[in-house]
């Protein structure tokens, strides 16, 4: 793999459920503080997936600091109660996150639904944060590239490599979520490397796409993992939710960045 550490970190914070509007502001305004003490590093991309209830208070809180929806409906409109549609999203975030492992497995979203929203989201100017991984079961079962290579082959079905310049992907083992059990610095770089292999060759992708790691992404581990050749960022969930743990994990990429 090239080198690809001129291209910009991201370091993305899922908040999933928690955080009330008062508490995501409080959030916001302690992170940039923090970040205004250090001059801004233009290598490095600060996003955070709060919830639905917050996003348009913070949005504008902090222009340090991106937002992002957890889920968006492939719909512009219509009688489902409870889905939030791409216009309601429009002015408010940059990113989407699409298929996270929890909404796969507890809301049971299926993979041509997935392909519908990436879709929906780049027509309304989103950058989609696909999540892919395997279970624990599969990789124990030796299907760890398998399972991913079916869910980028399912998922991007029909993207051209120009749709490919706009995503992001986000691999996250599930057996490494919410866990505390991290996959190894190599264990990770061994699966980027493979994705952006996959990419490159079945969709035509730039090698700069940008493929960020999460699973129990945490300070003290935070520095390894992005240093790894094909680790472009990390998304983080348990860690982000605390100003002082997310932050320490910023300053590990400023580090590297400048490095
Ligand atoms: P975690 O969650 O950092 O708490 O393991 C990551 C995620 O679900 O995106």
């Amino acid at each position: 793999m090239g080198n690809l550490k001129e291209k910009e970190y991201i370091i993305a914070g899922n908040w999933k459920m928690f955080k009330t509007v008062k508490e995501s502001v409080e959030f916001i305004n302690g992170l940039h503080k923090e970040l205004s003490a250090s001059p801004e590093n233009a290598a490095v991309e600060v996003l955070v997936f709060p919830p639905f209830t917050s996003l348009y208070t913070v949005k504008d809180l902090s222009d340090r600091i991106k937002t992002g929806a957890q889920n968006l409906h492939f719909q512009e409109g219509g009688a489902f109660t409870g889905e939030i549609s791409p216009l309601m999203l429009e002015g408010v975030v940059d990113y989407v996150l699409i298929g996270h492992s929890e909404r796969r497995e507890i809301f049971k979203e299926v993979d041509s639904d997935l392909n519908k929203k990436i879709k929906t989201a780049l027509n309304h100017g989103f950058t989609p944060v696909l999540c892919i991984g395997e279970s624990l079961e599969e990789r124990e079962a030796g299907k760890t590239f398998a399972k991913v290579e079916n869910q980028l082959d399912q998922d991007l079905e029909g993207l051209s490599p120009q749709d490919l310049e706009k995503i992001v992907i986000a691999y996250e083992p599930i057996w490494a979520i919410g866990t505390g059990k991290v996959a190894t610095p190599e264990q990770a770089q061994e699966v980027h490397a493979f994705i952006r292999q996959i990419l490159k060759e079945k969709f035509n992708a730039p090698e700069s796409l940008r493929i960020l790691y999460g699973g129990s992404v945490k300070p003290d581990n935070s520095y390894e993992l992005l240093s790894q050749n094909d680790i472009n960022g990390v998304l983080v969930g348990g860690a982000s939710l605390k100003v002082e743990n997310f932050f320490a994990i910023i300053q590990n990429s400023y580090i590297l960045a400048n490095g």
